[in-house]
């Protein structure tokens, strides 16, 4: 028999992408959660953003945690297991798993494609370490692997990841954090300064125009993957530095009027007129500890390299103290 009505293809379409996107573009504001950036191509850019000469806070933190390794097995101890909050990245988890030697290694991720292939990676990389990966949202904490229930444990999060978050939710995923860890426990966190704006807006707007791409990869997607016909020729990528919220803004901003469709709707935006994109928040000396402290973590001590620009916190998990 033919069939002639057969269904149509499945589109590739995530259908929370198409609703972020569709009410992001609705808004007064108009924003789009940067968690979009990272198809294939997004990710690949991503990497390339982490090498860029602008782009300080990678070498930054690669460096120092090279450099902190006798201090941070003194004061981790042996034994430990390490819970990574992301797939890992390739560069900074063998930096710190070669330096402490932990017992196991957890990292936990919404992505599960992502998940087993970095974990099969530092399986090989790391041939006698046990790596017991957790797929589950940071947000909500699922009990730890049977085998880590005794060791002590070191939370990392690195890159700075935390500044992405608006500062109330960067306190709920610490004290998240301290949930799945439990009392007693260890974070190890990278966050980013405060520092001179010409540099921040630098880090965020490269000479070679590699976050420009990023960020406009965003419109690329949505063309592609949300039948959308967005003209990306009208957009330039901006990032600016919003000095009352303490952060770096990413928009991708119309230069000219346009109208366009994204899935059959009609939209469109003024000259002038931003979709914002990512927020990287960036934390002094003083806001940084503030922010830990917030979330339910004393810091017991930190590095900043040799020019201040980046610093890597180790905290632990005190039992709350009664307040006066
Ligand atoms: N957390 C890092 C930062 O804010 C990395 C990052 C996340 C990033 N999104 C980005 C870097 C977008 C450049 C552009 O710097």
């Amino acid at each position: 028999m033919l069939l002639t009505d057969e269904a149509p293809m499945a589109t590739r379409a995530d259908p929370a992408f198409r609703a972020d996107v569709l009410a992001g573009l609705r808004l007064p504001q108009k924003a789009i959660p940067a968690r979009w950036f990272y198809d294939r191509r997004g990710s690949e850019l991503f990497e390339e953003i982490t090498a860029l000469p602008e782009y300080y806070p990678t070498r930054a933190e690669t460096a120092i945690l090279h450099t902190i390794c006798p201090e941070l097995v003194g004061a981790v101890g042996e034994g430990v297991a390490v819970v990574e909050f992301g797939s890992g990245s390739s560069v900074k988890t063998p930096i710190v798993l070669n330096c402490i030697e932990p017992a196991a290694y957890v990292p936990i991720d919404i992505s599960g494609d992502f998940l087993r292939s970095s974990s099969a990676t530092l399986a090989k990389q790391f041939p006698g370490l046990p790596v017991l990966p957790v797929e589950a949202d940071f947000m909500k904490p699922v009990p730890l692997p049977a085998e880590v229930a005794d060791m002590p444990k070191l939370g990392f999060f690195p890159g700075s990841t935390i500044g992405n978050m608006e500062p109330q939710a960067a306190t709920t995923l610490l004290a998240a954090m301290r949930d799945w860890l439990g009392e007693g426990a260890l974070l190890l966190i990278g966050i980013d300064r405060i520092k001179d704006t010409a540099v921040l807006t630098a880090a965020y707007d490269d000479a070679a125009g590699v976050t420009a791409a990023f960020n406009l990869n965003l419109l690329e997607r949505i063309n592609r993957e949300l039948n959308g016909n967005v003209p990306i020729d009208a957009f330039v990528h901006e990032a600016r530095w919003n000095d009352d919220a303490a952060r770096i803004e990413m928009h991708l901003k119309a230069v000219r009027d346009i109208r366009f469709t994204i899935d059959g709707h009609d939209l469109s935006m003024t000259a002038g007129e931003t979709i914002h994109t990512e927020n990287s928040h960036k934390y002094s000396d003083r806001d940084a500890r503030l922010l830990l402290r917030a979330g339910g973590w004393t810091p017991r001590q930190q590095w900043c390299g040799t020019d201040g620009a980046f610093c890597v916190i180790l905290a632990e998990a005190r039992p709350l103290p009664i307040a006066p």
